[in-house]
């Protein structure tokens, strides 16, 4: 299957000389959600920019669904739905209005049918009349997602949109970009927090100083650089670590009731059988162990610091 963003050696250089992308190469299928991961500066926003054909590619080529963005900008556009990481509302405006006037930007003929099911899907039908002024803030950026999505783009950038969210509208927010994806719209989203990478993407790519340094399937991508951790909840509480098991990566919890081993899994061996082996050999006791593979944020962090 064709993909249906393709970027190419992409450069971008700032007029201030900042190299902002180094020579990106990324294709997004159809139908994933893509997060894209970086700490401040890495780029995010500007490769964002680039695809939208907001911000001019010093070197390089992007396709999207096939129409190269410069060439072909306006039918390339015409596939995109951008929800900024900067809102502007038009705070006078009701939010029908200013979503129905969004469409009309895209030259679509009108469509009341297809924004009534987007304010719906955003549960957003009851406010329809209200000023975007007296909306709360998730409600208004649940808005700039019924603008990106009111000429019924196939793709949908989301540029951190959950920055400065509360816990509880981000899993709103979540659960909206999969209903999206289920309607068959791409999706790609930048992100600082890594859980929602986690919890949302398909594949993940991190980008640090303008480069993508790794693009792959989150479930791989946490296999390969996981790390596992292996917990024994302990019959007897220990003062501290027996020196005879003093040749493993051990930590006593506080309470001295729980001894935590944590091994690698992409060693061939994981130390496990013998570790067992020993503890059992030093008259320690467990009732219990269990596992816990280390989140995409440790991952994160070891990853920008190699
Ligand atoms: N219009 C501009 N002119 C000059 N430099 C810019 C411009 N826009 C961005 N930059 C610089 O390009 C680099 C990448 O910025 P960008 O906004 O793409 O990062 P980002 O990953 O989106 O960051 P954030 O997480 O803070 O949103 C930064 O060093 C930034 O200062
Ligand atoms: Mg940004």
């Amino acid at each position: 299957m064709a993909p249906i963003i393709s970027v190419n050696n992409l450069d971008k250089v700032y007029g201030t000389g900042r190299k902002a992308l180094n020579s990106v190469n990324l294709d997004i299928m159809a139908g994933e959600i893509f997060a894209l991961l970086g700490p401040n500066g890495a780029g995010k926003t500007t490769l964002i920019g680039t695809i939208c054909g907001l911000v001019n590619p010093t070197s390089g080529s992007i396709t999207v669904g096939g129409h190269d963005i410069v060439r072909d900008y306006r039918a390339a556009r015409s596939l995109i739905g951008l929800v900024p990481q900067e809102l502007h509302t038009d705070a006078f405006e009701s939010v029908w209005d200013t979503v129905t006037f969004s469409r009309g930007l895209f030259g679509k003929p009108k469509n009341p049918a297809h924004i009534e099911k987007v304010l719906r899907s955003l549960s957003l039908w009851e406010r329809k009349d209200s000023k975007i002024m007296t909306l709360s803030g998730g409600m208004k950026r649940r808005v700039m997602i019924a603008k990106a999505l009111s000429h019924e783009p196939q793709v949908l950038f989301l540029d951190e949109p959950t920055a400065g969210v509360d816990v509880e509208l981000r899993k709103g927010m979540w659960e909206v970009v999969r209903e999206l994806q289920q309607s068959g719209v791409t999706i790609i989203l930048t992100t600082h927090y890594i859980e929602e990478a986690e919890e949302m993407a398909d594949r993940v790519g991190v980008i640090n100083n303008g480069e993508l340094v790794l693009v792959e399937e989150k479930a791989a991508l946490m296999r390969k650089l996981g790390k596992k951790q292996l917990k024994l909840h302990l019959a007897e509480p220990l003062p501290a670590v027996p020196p005879e098991l003093a040749n493993y990566d051990l930590a006593l919890s506080a309470d001295g009731l729980s001894l935590v081993y944590t091994y690698d899994t992409r060693a061939e061996h994981t130390g496990i059988t013998s570790l067992l082996g020993d503890v059992r050999a030093a008259g320690i006791r467990f009732n219990d162990l269990d596992t816990s593979q280390s989140s995409l944020e440790e991952i994160f962090v070891s990853l920008l610091r190699a």
